[in-house]
């Protein structure tokens, strides 16, 4: 039998469980946890020992699997105590099994690092690609492209397709994001609908703590430490086309919606991934949505983030509405109007 590949896994929080569940134990197994606070060095994670970076010296492993949608600090607290990119591997493949699930920035440097053969050599699953549907059938080229691994198609594509729509039925109105952390979605907003104005709602200094520590308390979510702290409306705004039509809405929601009480909206993507402010965003942009409008509320179906799922369904319930699952990486409800 082949050697047992001896995984590091850091991060303590609900993707490290995904991680566990998708290893192969006749290929590999987590060996112990490493988590960048250093109070919890020497408390325990799933039966095995927490440690701080600074403390891998004293550990024998193979490799160190990132388990945390924004890995930039770790992989730098890596690097700061003599951890090579040989040695690190990010893991965003969320639940699936089957299907690349690599949606955010950075999957780009999963290829940077050893990590995707490493991952291959110990998960279960193959991350193949799908076959995913380019609409020949339609005539239609579309402006996504599919040679990148990299893009989560149905949520690109499906906003793509909403945007023609939204174009030709000339529904009137601006767009906008609540939650945007480095605007990796709200770049294609602003590309989609590049004359409309853009608002875009975000802290830019991560979760409100009461917020966070709510959806822990009720077993929303996991430890959410200091996820999407790194990021700034300057760094968001120099990375869109059209930055002359975005106005940035800093600070926590729903108190930065205060003076647009009149705006009417034509798309909104709703992703701030926890269950009160994204009922609140409902409760603000949906009376606020022109009829032939659409709101997407990213991680209806996400296991991580389970407070989309009940927003979602205690405003759809309490308002009498419908919306469609999406069949994207983290689970996307649709309102229309
Ligand atoms: C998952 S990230 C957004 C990802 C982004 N849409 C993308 O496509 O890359 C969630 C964001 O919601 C923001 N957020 C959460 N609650 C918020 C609130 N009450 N007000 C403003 N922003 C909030 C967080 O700061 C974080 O940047």
């Amino acid at each position: 039998m082949s050697k047992i590949i001896k995984l590091m896994c850091f991060g303590t929080g609900g993707l490290s469980d995904v991680v566990k569940r998708a290893i192969d134990p006749e290929k590999a197994a987590i060996v112990g946890y490493i988590n960048s606070d250093k109070a919890l060095e020497g408390s325990v994670s799933n039966g095995l020992k927490v440690i701080h970076p600074e403390s891998l010296c004293n550990v024998s492993y193979d490799l160190i699997i990132i388990a945390a949608g924004a890995c930039d600090s770790m992989v730098a607290q890596l690097k700061s105590v003599g951890v090579g990119p040989e040695k690190m591997a990010v893991y965003n493949a969320l639940e699936s099994k089957t299907v690349e699930s690599l949606v955010m920035d950075l999957n780009a440097r999963i290829n940077t690092f050893r990590s995707r053969s490493a991952l291959e050599e110990c998960m279960f699953y193959r991350t193949d690609v799908i076959g995913l549907a380019t609409m020949p059938i339609l005539g239609r080229s579309r402006s996504i492209d599919l040679s990148d691994r990299l893009t989560d198609f149905v949520r690109y594509s499906s906003l793509e397709l909403v945007g023609r729509e939204i174009e030709r039925n000339k529904i009137p109105g601006c767009v906008a994001e609540l939650g945007v952390y480095r605007g990796d979605f709200a770049v294609k907003i602003n590309e989609t609908f590049g004359d409309r104005k853009l608002y875009l709602f975000d802290t830019f200094v991560g979760f409100d703590h009461e917020q966070a520590e709510n959806d822990q308390r009720n077993g929303l979510t996991a430890n959410v430490g200091t996820q999407f702290v790194d990021t700034s409306p300057e760094q968001v705004l120099s990375r869109m086309k059209y930055p002359e039509k975005c106005v940035v809405r800093a600070g926590l929601f729903p108190a930065t919606a205060t003076g647009l009480e009149n705006e009417v909206y034509c798309f909104v993507s709703i992703d701030a991934d926890l269950f009160e402010p994204i009922l609140d965003g409902l409760k603000y942009f949906y009376p606020r949505l022109a009829p032939g409008g659409f709101i997407f509320v990213h991680d209806y179906n996400n296991s991580i983030f389970m407070g989309a799922n009940l927003a979602v369904r205690e405003f759809a319930d309490t308002n009498k509405l419908a919306f469609f699952p999406l069949s994207d990486s983290c689970g996307t409800a649709v309102f229309a109007k």
